[in-house]
């Protein structure tokens, strides 16, 4: 049977989210990952030293005996150079949402004139900046709409580490490529659906996230950079769970829950693209080397044997529910 072993993978963007949901999904991120790269899109927002505080002992509670390392991130907001040197070795990053963009980011960011000073001093203390990309534009222009503004932070802050977060689209690659100050990260069901396996067919709440899944020539391009072992493209998930009730509605929220089911489909499509190879690089060591980390040392097997993605986690509909994945983790 074909095996493989990866060393600490890392989820360089997920959402844990808060009491019951958090007690759900900790364990399960903290089963498989050495670390991820906690969103702070709380119903309040995690932005001051406190709430980071509180939220990281939260998580490492619940992970228990579990190697798992939250890597902490702000949310962005106009910080103070002091504020920022207090807290600058308990996170990772600042997530800078624009305002009303996705799920919980009503406090982001409406006026990009306002963010200059806190990004200077992000710069200067070499805290990356973590961005949702989007324009409030016509919902398959989002992202490239607002490539200009990543371009007028690329070029105004070029000592700042900028990621471009779940990146959809071909435009967005190119652009990633030409700035050495900017990373990206993609997640694994942007690799795998376009938007016509949300809307095609029967309507599928479950694949409904933001950014909306794109083109098949952009998800072409996704994956030739990811599988080739791009260096500056690292796996995020982007696995944002919402119970049923907020995705079998009227109103449906954006989000897919793929945490659980990440790494063995990660392992069966690298494998189907003949990458096997490079998965190494795409969910650890880019990131290692993009953000200068060194996780805590974890040890994942991987095998050819497949199993049943369960229907449902707790009340959450995961991403390939009751579909059968080729690949699946030793457990130990
Ligand atoms: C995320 C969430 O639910 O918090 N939703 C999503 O569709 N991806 C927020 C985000 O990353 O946009
Ligand atoms: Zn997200």
């Amino acid at each position: 049977m074909t095996e493989i072993t990866i060393t600490s993978p890392l989820d360089m963007h997920l959402h844990l989210r808060q009491g019951d949901m958090l007690r759900l999904t900790t364990p399960l991120s903290a089963d498989f990952f050495a670390g991820g790269v906690i969103m702070p899109n709380l119903i309040e927002p995690v932005d001051s030293v406190d709430r980071l505080n509180t939220y990281h002992s939260e998580i490492q509670a619940l992970c228990k005996d579990k190697v798992f390392e939250p890597y902490m991130t702000l949310f962005f907001k106009q910080y103070k150079k002091a504020e920022l040197e207090q807290v600058k070795d308990r996170i990772i990053g600042i997530k800078l949402y624009p305002a009303g963009i996705t799920t919980q980011s009503e406090n982001g960011v409406s006026d990009f004139t306002t963010i200059e000073e806190t990004v200077s001093a992000m710069e200067e203390l070499q805290i990356p900046l973590l961005v949702h990309g989007e324009s409030n534009g016509f919902v398959m222009d989002r992202e490239q709409e607002f490539l200009s503004v990543y371009q007028t932070l690329a070029e105004n802050f070029p000592d700042l580490h900028i990621i471009m977060e779940h990146i959809t689209t071909a435009d967005s690659v190119e652009f990633m490529e030409r700035y050495d100050n900017v990373s990206a990260t993609v997640t694994l069901h942007h690799l795998m659906i376009t938007l016509d396996d949300v809307i095609g067919d029967l309507m599928r709440p479950d694949l409904f996230c933001k950014p909306i899944a794109k083109t098949q020539e952009d998800r072409s391009a996704l994956r030739n950079a990811v599988f080739s072992g791009h260096p500056k493209l690292m796996f995020g998930s982007d696995s944002a769970p919402h119970p049923r009730h907020k995705k079998e509605c009227i109103g449906c929220a954006a989000g897919v829950f793929t945490a659980p089911v990440a790494l063995p489909l990660l392992a069966q499509i690298f494998d189907e693209a003949g990458s096997l190879d490079q998965l190494q690089n795409f969910v650890s060591t880019s990131a290692c080397q993009r953000y200068q980390l060194t996780p805590p040392q974890k040890t994942i097997r991987l095998q050819q044997k497949p199993w049943t993605v369960p229907d449902f986690y707790g009340d959450v509909t995961p991403f390939y529910a009751g579909k059968t994945i080729g690949w699946s983790v030793v457990r130990t």
